[in-house]
């Protein structure tokens, strides 16, 4: 079966970068960006720290590559606006260039105290305002040698999606916690297993078994091509592989 879904490239920054050099990464990126986005079946975005987010945004259109490379933000609030100090709502990001969030990453389940139930009230939010989001799960390492991982997948699929319409557009990206940052990725037919157990999920439970599906976990040039070639893999969430525009490119099959 050949894939017809895009292939997605997604850069998550998270707490790294500046100003200065995120302009650099989108002057670097325009030679290559521009004569293979374009062509290909590709979606590449990138989700720098917020308050880089309309530098980022200014600076892609000071190139002219607003049609090529997408921008996303890596966590937003699930109100549009009032009392809560240090956050920003979705509304915000939008105005500021996003077009995908993050949400459920599990830096924020774990240090930041985020349960399903909060990711799905952010998810819920995003979605109603056409903020595309990019749900998040995955397993710990002790709960995936329990033998729990689709069992913790499947609830943050269902209580993360509880409150979404149905026919909602998003993407869901499975990043097994033990591969995030630690250079050892899933092994292609592992990360494939997951997805392809996603995929079924959202075909019985939401009638929608063609939204995008990425893996996320060490992705990098090294690795990318073959994990990028399973049948329900869509693409990467990449973080460490994504600082550098080089690197970034590399991915592009
Ligand atoms: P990594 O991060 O590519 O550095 O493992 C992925 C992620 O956290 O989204």
């Amino acid at each position: 079966m050949s894939k017809t879904r895009p292939l997605h490239l997604f850069g998550n920054w998270k707490m790294n970068m500046s100003g200065a050099k995120t302009e650099s990464f989108f002057e670097a990126l325009l030679p290559v960006a521009s004569v293979r986005g374009k062509n290909k079946n590709v979606v590449l975005s990138i989700f720098p720290p917020s308050i880089y987010l309309e530098r980022a945004y200014r600076t892609i259109r000071k190139l002219g590559l607003e049609e090529i490379i997408f921008l996303g933000v890596q966590n937003v609030f699930s109100k549009g606006s009032g009392a809560f100090t240090g956050e920003i709502s979705p509304e915000m990001a939008m105005d500021a260039g996003a077009r995908y969030a993050i949400l459920g990453h599990s830096e924020r389940r774990s240090l930041f105290g985020e349960s399903p139930e909060i990711v799905g009230e952010k998810v819920t939010y995003c979605a109603s305002k056409g903020l595309l989001p990019v749900l998040c799960v995955g397993e710990t390492l002790c709960e995936r040698e329990e033998g729990r991982a689709w069992e913790i997948i499947e609830r943050q699929l269902s209580v993360g999606l509880a409150g979404v319409e149905k026919s909602s557009p998003l993407i869901v990206a499975y990043e097994p916690v033990w591969a995030i940052g630690t250079g050892r990725s899933a092994s292609p037919q592992d990360a494939e297993a997951m997805c392809r157990s996603i995929r079924r999920w959202l075909g019985d439970a939401r009638n929608s078994p063609d939204l995008p599906i990425l893996y996320g976990g060490s992705v990098n040039p090294g690795n990318s091509r073959e994990l990028f070639s399973m049948d329900n893999i869509d693409g990467g969430l990449i973080g460490g592989a994504s600082l550098d525009p080089d690197t970034f490119v590399a991915m592009i099959p």
